[in-house]
């Protein structure tokens, strides 16, 4: 079934947009037809989390509750959601949410700002696990920035929702939920909006038959990089295709070879599948923007970017992953090594999708990965670098070592790899190896940091990773 209105469920309902504007973000959505102006606009650029919502997604029969940034998501990809706003966390008797009640019960507000935001990413958080550690507390509000009232009482606010009764009227509410999210969840959308054109399908197949009429046209994942040409270029995007609605690309799946992750498959769950193949994959993820931003952001859009900063590719290619594009015949397989032409250019042509990634899975190797930033939480990397080392009976067998951050392109550190491949790892060669990085990269200087940091971080990193490898004693005897 294909419509040019969208449906999803609010308070309890289903509601429909007839042909909505593809480029309205949600939150203007929110704020100004909705008249819900609870949710805040800060930055306009999925930085500061004023303008966090949770939306109900269905998954496997279950709601899965995902905080969002409102204001770099386009109205259109709320199809077949459920929209829950700060305002509809209060009961109809009047009373506050547990997690509203908290916030007041440890004075987690001043000016009251930021304080939506908050509600809801731990909303999300209360809503998802029956227990969480003091680190998820962390983690759950790392992409809400409060200017006045600081952070513990906010913390101590949720530290009390432990071990709480998680019984609230979303809870009660559950089943009728799932019922109407079924009801509107088949559907493809095709919107024409004063010459905007939207396609949001449910099948590759569908996608196919779109591009074949529409090659230039831009693809939609996350929309956590292209939706700031409309909120902050203030440029319109004249024809989009959303491909998280795709559910057949939403998967991760390993056949003992490699990992194998779909292009619509959220980065939020990627950091937990991959944690026990490759646990620094899991650490850079989880200081990879935030959580709104990985609950839509995927690997796929990371990849299509290509940006130098972009921190999943040094890990990818240091790990000799691949990516399979398809058009609409044909399915090429590139190493992530080919794939990146110059600055922000890749093999990508039109017509062709990124229809999934292939990491191998671990055998021999020990795999590393390290990122330096101005701020720890939310922030892009300064320099990201990944360490891939097979050890042999007497040396380092073979080892691929990529840096983010260090050249106009995520690029493999070849002349450092030379140095260290078949070599006993002595103090020389880790000299030999740091100073080989001075011929791998010619660093720029920009508002994240200098040249010369950037060159002194990166052979840090390396001789931290040389260190860190001979205390768990994996080529200690080599030293
Ligand atoms: C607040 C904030 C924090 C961020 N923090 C980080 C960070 O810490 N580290 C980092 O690396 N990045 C960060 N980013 C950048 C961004 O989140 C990532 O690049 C993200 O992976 C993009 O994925 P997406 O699914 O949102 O892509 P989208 O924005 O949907 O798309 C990005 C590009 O990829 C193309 N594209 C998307 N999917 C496909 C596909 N299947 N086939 C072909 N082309 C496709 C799009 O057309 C577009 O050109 C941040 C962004 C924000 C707003
Ligand atoms: S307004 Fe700042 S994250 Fe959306
Ligand atoms: S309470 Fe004022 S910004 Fe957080």
């Amino acid at each position: 079934m294909t419509s040019s209105n969208i449906e999803f469920i609010y308070q309890n309902k289903i509601f429909k947009i007839k042909n909505p504007d593809s480029n309205e973000t949600l939150l203007n959505y929110i704020r100004t037809k909705l008249k819900k102006t609870g949710t805040k606009e800060g930055c306009a650029e999925g930085g500061c989390g004023a303008c966090t919502i949770v939306l109900g997604e269905l998954k496997n029969n279950e709601i899965n509750y995902k905080a969002i940034n409102s204001c770099i998501t386009f109205l259109p990809t709320l199809q077949g959601k459920q929209l829950i706003l700060v305002e509809d966390l209060i009961s109809k008797d009047g009373s506050l949410h547990p997690v509203q009640q908290a916030m007041v019960n440890y004075h987690g507000s001043q000016c009251g700002f930021c304080t939506p935001g908050f509600i809801m990413s731990l909303f999300s958080m209360y809503k998802k696990n029956s227990r969480f550690k003091d680190s998820e507390i962390k983690d759950s509000i790392a992409g809400n920035l409060c200017r006045c009232t600081g952070y513990q009482p906010i913390i101590k606010a949720a530290k009390s929702l432990k071990n709480k009764n998680k019984i609230d009227q979303f809870s009660n509410n559950k089943k009728d939920i799932i019922n109407l999210l079924k009801k509107i969840n088949n559907k493809s959308i095709v919107i024409y909006y004063k010459g905007k054109k939207y396609f949001a399908p449910r099948y590759i197949m569908e996608l196919k038959k779109i591009l074949k009429k529409n090659v230039d046209i831009d693809f939609l994942s996350g929309g956590t990089d292209l939706s700031l040409i409309v909120t902050k270029e203030r440029k319109d995007i004249n024809s989009i295709i959303y491909m998280n609605s795709i559910r057949e690309l939403d998967y991760i799946k390993n056949n003992n070879k490699y990992i194998e992750i779909g292009a619509s498959t959220p980065l939020i769950e990627l950091e937990s599948y991959i944690e026990k193949y490759y646990p620094d994959f899991t650490k850079i993820l989880k200081r990879y923007g935030s959580p709104q931003i990985r609950n839509v952001a995927t690997v796929a859009g990371n990849i299509a970017t290509a940006s130098p900063i972009g921190d999943c590719l040094p890990l990818l290619l240091s790990l000799n992953a691949k990516v399979v594009l398809q058009d609409l015949k044909k399915t090429k397989i590139f190493f992530l090594d080919d794939f990146f032409i110059s600055y922000r250019k890749t093999k990508l042509k039109k017509g062709q999708f990124i229809h999934s990634i292939r990491i191998p899975l671990p055998k021999d190797n020990t795999f590393k990965a390290y990122k330096v930033s101005k701020r720890f939480d939310d922030d892009i990397s300064s320099v990201c670098a990944a360490f891939n080392l097979e050890i042999g009976k007497n040396k380092v067998r073979s080892v691929r070592i990529a840096f983010g951050g260090m050249a106009a392109i995520p690029k493999r550190a070849i002349y450092c790899e030379k140095i260290l491949s078949n070599s006993i790892v002595t103090d020389e060669i880790i000299y030999k190896a740091k100073k080989a990085l001075e011929k791998d990269f010619k660093p720029i200087s920009d508002m994240r940091a200098s040249r010369s940091y950037r060159m002194e971080v990166a052979k840090n990193l390396l001789e931290k990773f040389c260190v860190e490898i001979k205390q768990k004693k994996l080529i200690g005897v080599y030293f």
